[in-house]
């Protein structure tokens, strides 16, 4: 039997059941409550758009917090009322990998799956349901996971920070016998592969459509939560993470705070109550570079820049300047902050040894991203000021992508020693000296959780028991003209049709 051509909305659950005509409208009325209650009403900041959009390949832009989690669960839960399909989620991390899960796990109805969804901490997450249709997560981190085929539709998170390798290798080829669909959702990290993508969809290229939405369009995030990030990063990585602009790499993460009148400055003041110092050991042919902040404003209060000194030297005059600024009238404290990286231990051993007070920070990718956050964005609202013999320096201080989106930090040409050191003692100084650099904003996946994600994969796709509510579904056009999205994207209707 046809169902009518036009149901009442999803809404109104027990009219639509009705309206089916099934034999039991009770349990039909209460899977498309079920329904109902879980499934994303989507915002008015562009997430209608994509539920409408009919592309094979739809690339959401958009900033942190805007919804992207959110719309793609939304879209593996609508595939997923299609019978037999293979859907995959993939996220650069596990964490993330397991964000998306749970996003999916609380927008899918419980009765349609076949079997309990597996904890939210399991390694394992595969979903399987009543219509032989598998959802299975993986992280792009562990890219030899990703071995599969016949894929109908993938959800790809943070696709700006996989490998570009991930996707045209063992993403892409997935889809190529099924003719699958991709929604590739991400903030945007520079100009890789999610860049492309994004751009065939704003040139109208046949099978792809694009958007690009600032974090403000969600009505969900206060303004005060966009200010206060506002406030917090550096101009260049607020546009991109939270007004998801592309950006190409290559500036000084510096640039903007370089311009504002006052953080420059030609001289050095008084040192003056606590003081914090910054010290970046030469290491072959570069400088030591000594760098002093007071705490009351910022101010430069010490510099010393020599090279070409043997190590018990330079732990001498390190010694010196610590030693000055103690005992300067007016001087409360000194806290002393060294990159100990490397060879830079030994000599803080040294310094330990000779009685200085010194705070060891090593120097990784992700300290030195943290460090050229704060400071910029410091210099860009006016708390932090550097001298004017350091500027050239600053300036060729420029941020790179690494292939996995990753911002890399250094010196375009030339010396970074004196913002190492420069960085060092706003560090301590913003963070009282804190001894260790916690990394926050990093995601890094746990290995074993990987290797169990791989030895997950080939779960067989059970038979599909007979079940009523199964029957339910698969009536043609139950899913037909529903509200918010729910609609058939390509006209096979939902379970069936
Ligand atoms: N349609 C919606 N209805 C209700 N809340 C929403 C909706 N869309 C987004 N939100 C809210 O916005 C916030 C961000 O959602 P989500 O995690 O999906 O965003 P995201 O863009 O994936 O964020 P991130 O950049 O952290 O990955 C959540 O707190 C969520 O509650
Ligand atoms: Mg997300």
């Amino acid at each position: 039997m046809r169902p009518p051509t036009r149901l009442p909305p999803m809404s109104d659950a027990s009219a639509r059941a009705r309206a089916l005509g099934h034999d039991d409208p009770d349990l039909a009325e209460s899977v498309f409550n079920e329904i109902e209650a879980r499934r994303l009403k989507a915002h008015p900041g562009g997430q209608r758009a994509i539920l409408n959009s009919k592309a094979r390949f739809r690339t959401l832009a958009a900033g942190r917090r805007w919804g992207k989690t959110k719309v793609a669960a939304h879209e593996i839960v609508r595939r997923a009322m299609e019978p037999n399909q293979m859907i995959w989620w993939i996220a650069n991390t596990y964490k993330n990998v397991s964000r998306g899960y749970r996003e999916v796990v609380n927008q899918l109805p419980p009765s349609l799956l076949a079997k309990p969804a597996p904890a939210y901490t399991s390694t394992t997450k595969i979903l399987q349901l009543k219509n032989g249709t598998m959802i299975e997560f993986y992280s792009g981190g562990s890219p030899d996971s990703l071995a599969g085929e016949g894929v109908d539709f993938v959800v790809v998170d943070e696709a700006a920070l996989i490998p570009d390798n991930v996707w045209q290798q063992l993403i892409r080829p997935t889809l190529m016998d099924t003719g699958g669909e991709a929604f590739i959702i991400s903030t945007p990290r520079g100009h890789n592969w999610f860049w492309q993508m994004w751009k065939l969809g704003q040139e109208n290229k046949a099978g792809y459509e694009s958007w690009r939405f600032p974090q403000t369009a969600n009505p969900y995030i206060p303004q005060a939560e966009t200010d206060a990030a506002e406030e917090e990063l550096p101009t260049i990585i607020f546009k991109q993470e939270i007004m998801a602009e592309f950006l190409a790499a290559g500036a000084s993460i510096f640039g903007l705070g370089l311009q504002r009148d006052g953080s420059v400055v030609d001289e050095i003041v008084e040192p003056l109550g606590n003081v914090f110092v910054g010290i970046d050991l030469a290491k072959k042919q570069d400088f030591t570079v000594i760098t002093a902040d007071r705490e009351i404003d910022g101010m430069p209060c010490y510099f010393e820049r020599f090279q070409d000194l043997d190590w018990p030297t330079q732990q001498r005059r390190i010694g010196y300047a610590i030693e000055e600024l103690e005992n300067t009238p007016g001087v409360e404290s000194v806290t002393a902050l060294v990159d100990s990286t490397g060879l830079g231990d030994v000599v803080y051993d040294n310094l330990i040894a000779a009685g200085v007070d010194v705070t060891p920070i090593q120097f990784t990718n992700q300290s030195k991203e943290q460090m050229a956050r704060l400071l910029a964005a410091d210099m860009e609202h006016g708390r932090a000021r550097i001298l004017s013999d350091m500027q050239e320096e600053f300036e060729s201080y420029e941020f790179k992508l690494t292939p996995g989106g990753r911002y890399q930090f250094e010196a375009a040409s030339g010396h970074d020693d004196m913002v190492a050191a420069k960085m060092l003692s706003h560090w301590g100084r913003v963070h009282e000296g804190g001894a260790s650099i916690n990394i926050v904003s990093i995601e890094r996946d746990d290995p074993h959780a990987e290797a169990a994600l791989r030895d997950g994969i080939l779960v067989p796709v059970p038979t599909p028991e007979p079940d009523p509510l199964l029957e339910i579904m698969n009536r043609p056009g139950a899913w037909d003209g529903s509200a918010d999205g729910f609609a058939s994207r390509g006209g096979r209707g939902f379970f069936g049709g």
